[in-house]
């Protein structure tokens, strides 16, 4: 029998008798693992050996591990202290006892929380005792870990498992393959293996002499270990943010942008929510100290949204009979929610004026001074958008949700009535959690009221809203955790593997 000369080289190194590691075998035919990896799995669907695989335990000391083999275990360095100031005729301050032992940190809690169930005393309302007897030498767990240090190798027992559960060593699976010979394999090695000669790389020469005609090829092993590779990628919000922004373009809408550090002005007068609004005084805003306030602002614009929050709008207008000061409405924040670009552009102070009908939307962060939790961050990406038209009804608002929601899979969104001072009627969405079944907030939306849109000059209709993006991408891939995918408790794993693909 011919076979390529790998192959030949395992199958004759090889036993029948007893699984041989390919590891072993590489290292005696002098090939790497990987190739001998290859030729084993090739012999085995030929029928020639068997390829067995185990599972095998390695275990790895971690920092902390090779700290504690060189410098003891802080239980051991607590106990052999605590004989130094006497502990084993009378209980010692626990204070004094740790001043000598030299343990600092957190080692002295590792060292209290481990010292009595290892039996090397007690300790008493604030007084250490340390029992004669006890004998760090038979220290199980000291002794795994100078075994350890030393590249020796351990039993799964006890000892390694405190270890373990210490976060002293790591202990991780891989798999090992081991190839046996069959029956067939030893007839055919009876009958006599040949090396044919096997052509690994095509060369110019040999298409050039016709010689590849007769050539034999050796084969790509397809099924061969691979390394992991994780390559850098785009960041799944970044993803979801570009899908977002690709379903609003498909739906007719053009994209807003403006600063992220914008007078009150826009991010609240213009939006008829009164100076004297809990939110505009106490809710937790992120001011700008230098400089602190805009510049300008347009004359007649500002008169005109003064007059609004003053006397209302239309000849039954009534407004909110408190104070209202230019000064105020000229202080800088980073905006709360994007709805202040909504400001800038239907007032046409972001370019030409808007006719209907029109749609926009921006993709931009807001910032609020919120308490971190799972579902808050201090800033987050705000799914703005707005359409002007003549005549719109919430039949509009709740279709183009049931639209651009559909277009993410998310088929069961539902509204739920709420207030807002801008809009009227106003609407919070709701969307449900794959993974938990909780309803979560994913955003907020309503019409326009007049007395927002008269002062910025629009006549027609123009329902609005903002949705989360980190909302919308935790219902698409159902991760709980807001701190999963920002910041320095995300979860690699999940943002290794995550994509946002429709
Ligand atoms: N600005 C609102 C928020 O941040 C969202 C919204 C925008 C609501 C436009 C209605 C209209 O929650």
């Amino acid at each position: 029998m011919k076979l390529p000369p790998q192959q030949v080289a395992v199958l004759e190194a090889a036993s029948a008798d007893e699984p041989r590691r390919i590891a072993d075998l590489a290292a005696e035919i002098e090939r790497p693992p990987e190739t001998v990896t290859g030729a084993a799995f090739e012999l085995e669907d030929a029928g020639l050996v068997d390829v067995v695989e185990e599972t095998e335990e390695e275990v790895e000391l971690t920092e902390e591990g090779r700290e504690y083999a060189e410098d003891g275990l802080p239980e051991v360095r607590l106990y052999e202290a605590a004989l130094d100031a006497g502990a084993d005729d009378e209980p010692v301050s626990m204070g004094e006892v740790i001043g000598t032992s030299g343990l600092e940190g957190p080692q002295v809690d590792i060292a209290l929380s481990n010292y009595a169930r290892k039996g090397y005393g007690s300790i008493d309302s604030g007084d250490l005792a340390a029992d004669p007897d006890a004998d760090p030498s038979e220290d199980a767990e000291a002794a795994a870990l100078e075994t350890l240090a030393a590249g020796g190798a351990v039993e799964a027992d006890d000892a390694l498992d405190q270890l373990a559960r210490r976060d002293l060593v790591a202990v991780t699976e891989r798999t090992v393959r081991s190839v046996l010979l069959t029956e067939a394999g030893v007839t055919e090695l009876m009958a006599g293996v040949e090396s044919a000669e096997e052509v690994g790389q095509l060369t110019p020469d040999m298409l050039a002499s016709g010689e590849w005609r007769d050539a034999e090829f050796a084969d790509y092993n397809v099924e061969a270990d691979a390394g992991e590779h994780t390559p850098g990628k785009t960041h799944v919000l970044r993803q979801a943010s570009e899908r977002v922004k690709e379903v609003l373009v498909g739906m007719g809408f053009q994209e807003m942008e403006g600063p992220h550090v914008d007078a009150d002005f826009y991010i609240n007068d213009c939006l008829f929510m009164p100076q004297d609004h809990p939110a505009r005084n106490h809710w937790d805003r992120f001011a700008l100290e230098q400089p602190e306030k805009i510049d300008e602002l347009p004359e007649d614009l500002v008169e005109r949204v003064e007059r609004a929050h003053r006397e209302g709008v239309g000849p039954d207008g009534d407004g909110y009979h408190s104070p209202w000061d230019e000064d105020f409405a000229r202080a800088l924040a980073l905006r709360g929610h994007t709805t202040s670009l909504t400001a800038r552009y239907l007032s046409g102070v972001a370019g030409e004026d808007v006719e209907p009908p029109a749609r926009y939307f921006s993709v931009e962060k807001a910032y609020r001074n919120d308490t971190l939790d799972a579902t808050h961050l201090l800033e987050f990406f705000q799914i703005e958008g707005w359409v002007m038209a003549e005549d719109l009804s919430v039949r509009d608002l709740m279709g183009t949700f049931r639209e651009f929601y559909s277009q993410f899979g998310i088929t069961d969104i539902e509204f739920k009535p709420t207030y807002n001072p801008y809009t009227e009627p106003s609407f919070e969405l709701f969307g449900r959690h794959p993974e938990t079944g909780e309803l979560i907030e994913i955003g907020n939306s309503g019409i326009f009221r007049p007395e927002m849109l008269e002062p910025l000059g629009v006549e027609a209709d123009v329902m609005a809203w903002g949705l989360a993006l980190e909302r919308l991408l935790m219902l698409v891939t159902g991760f709980e955790d807001i701190r999963d995918v920002h910041g320095t408790l995300c979860d690699l794993e999940f943002l290794r593997d995550a994509e946002v693909v429709y």
